[in-house]
């Protein structure tokens, strides 16, 4: 979809269809005859969120949409409200959409609610596609919004190829597949490992995931290095399972196909840093990815086994399907080696996360309260939020081994999420690091605009973090 944003009158614009907000108890700004107020005051167009109402005035289509009260209205209403009238306007065949934004109010949420709504995976239907698709979307408002509307644009094309990452069956998004994308990438470099040198650079824990498995784990590192850099070098590390059986302690069947889902992380820190080049922020960042299968074989890693991680500390594993930490151990402390100052680390790292949380919050865990606060920030200004939980000595406890420094996992069924979250500190050193569990945000979150399949998440949070990172004024 094309995104432009523009000063004309929604009218002049040469949109086949005109989207405009209504708030409780306000009249319509710009009217038609009074065609759109009377709309309104038969009660036929409603002004609760999601409502959306079509007439025809002045020779154009308007779709009515619903805003609330304006004291409650924020960006996360205007995606909620974009999403509704791009529903209806796939329905009526619209074409060319454009939005009329509401006084005193930012176009962006428009925006991303519009493109992340029209977002549809078809790569694999043979046949029956309507080809009803918006493809244009015209942003209107009295001021220039072109820098802001530029921006939410980029960064959801981002979060939509990530998308498209997530959705891909694991048979064909395979690690090289994803270092294949990484590649792709433009104003970005970017350097891939395969077996032997991620077995060389002595990453024990991510290579003993990789092992039950043909396919080549990838070690992808995409690096963005502006001229001129303002804040410290951004660390972005992605877990990058392609395919969770969880090996030989395997999973049961129920669901398993979505574990193809288990890259979200990796998808969102690639098509974020690749965003955060597009748009040429003036922020140093390193991405690090850890692709691989996880798959039980005469190869694989077993209960029991004792690994070395690249950073020394021994890791005894008593569970193969606690492999994200495991392929994050190696990837987080490669980061900081790679010069990373800040750390912050996506994952759908654990089942105990969707059950504290749902789909509605990412966990946040952290060392540095000052980076958690601007992890979360960032995410609430995205829409994509998270909520802190704690880290404790009494936590870190629970995960000693018997055998090795520590262990994979703990037996009792004790905080789940937190002993994960502990695991992954003890490859952080003192860099300020901040993890994201998004086990349950990351794909059917069932959110108005993202109701199915991969969702992107991350992907605009990353490049707020990048955008405060770089000391840009806020937006929302
Ligand atoms: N990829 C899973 C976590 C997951 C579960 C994501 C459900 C999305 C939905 C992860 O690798 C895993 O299997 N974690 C285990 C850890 C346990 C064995 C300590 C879990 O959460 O059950
Ligand atoms: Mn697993
Ligand atoms: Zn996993």
């Amino acid at each position: 979809m094309r995104v432009r944003a523009t000063t004309d009158a929604p009218p002049a614009t040469g949109a086949d269809t005109i989207a405009v907000g209504v708030f409780d108890e306000e009249p319509i700004a710009h009217d038609v005859d009074g065609v759109l107020q009377a709309l309104v005051d038969s009660g036929e167009a409603r002004t609760a969120l999601r409502k959306v109402a079509v007439t025809h005035a002045g020779g154009h289509r308007y779709v009515l949409a619903g805003l609330g009260n304006r004291d409650d209205f924020d960006p996360e209403r205007a995606r909620v409200a974009a999403a509704a009238v791009a529903g209806r306007a796939k329905e009526l065949g619209t074409r060319r959409l454009c939005w009329e934004v509401p006084h005193h109010v930012e176009a962006p949420g428009f925006v991303e609610g519009t493109l992340l709504a029209a977002y549809e995976y078809r790569e694999h239907k043979t046949g029956d596609d309507d080809g009803r698709r918006i493809e244009e979307l015209i942003v209107s408002a009295h001021h220039d919004t072109s820098a802001e509307v530029e921006r939410a644009a980029v960064a959801t094309e981002a979060a939509n190829a990530a998308r498209d990452l997530q959705n891909a069956p694991a048979n064909q998004l395979t690690p090289t597949a994803l270092a294949e994308r990484a590649r792709a990438l433009e104003g970005v470099a970017v350097e891939v490992w395969g077996r032997e040198q991620i077995e060389a650079a002595g990453m024990g824990a991510f290579a003993a995931v990789a092992r039950g498995s043909h396919a080549e784990p990838q070690l992808i590192t995409i690096r963005h290095d502006p001229p001129d850099v303002a804040g410290p070098v951004l660390g972005f590390v992605g877990k990058g399972v392609t395919f969770d059986s969880g090996g030989i302690s395997i999973k049961p069947a129920m669901k398993m196909s979505e574990m193809k889902f288990d890259m979200s992380g990796a998808a969102a820190v690639l098509e974020a840093t690749g965003a955060i080049a597009r748009l040429g922020l003036p922020t140093r960042v390193v991405t690090v990815i850890g692709a691989t299968e996880n798959l039980p074989s005469g190869h694989s890693v077993k209960p029991g086994d004792i690994l070395r991680a690249k950073t020394g500390t021994t890791i005894e594993v008593l569970n193969t399907d606690a492999e994200g930490r495991l392929v994050l151990a190696d990837c987080l402390a490669h980061a900081i080696e790679q010069g990373a100052e800040r750390v912050v680390d996506l994952a759908t790292l654990t089942g105990a996360i969707v059950t504290t949380f749902g789909n509605t919050y990412a966990g946040l865990f952290g060392s540095d309260d000052e980076w958690c606060a601007e992890v979360e920030a960032a995410g609430r200004r995205a829409g994509e939020l998270a909520w802190r939980l704690p880290l404790h000595a009494e936590y870190s406890e629970l995960i000693k081994s018997r055998y090795a420094d520590i262990a994979n996992a703990v037996e009792a069924r004790k905080a789940g999420s937190i002993t994960a979250a502990e695991f992954l500190r003890r490859f952080t050193g003192e860099v300020p690091w901040a993890h994201l569990d998004i086990a349950g945000t990351a794909y059917e979150n069932g959110k108005p605009y993202t109701p199915k399949g991969g969702a992107g998440f991350g992907v605009r949070l990353l490049v707020e973090l990048a955008r405060a990172n770089a000391g840009a004024p806020d937006l929302h």
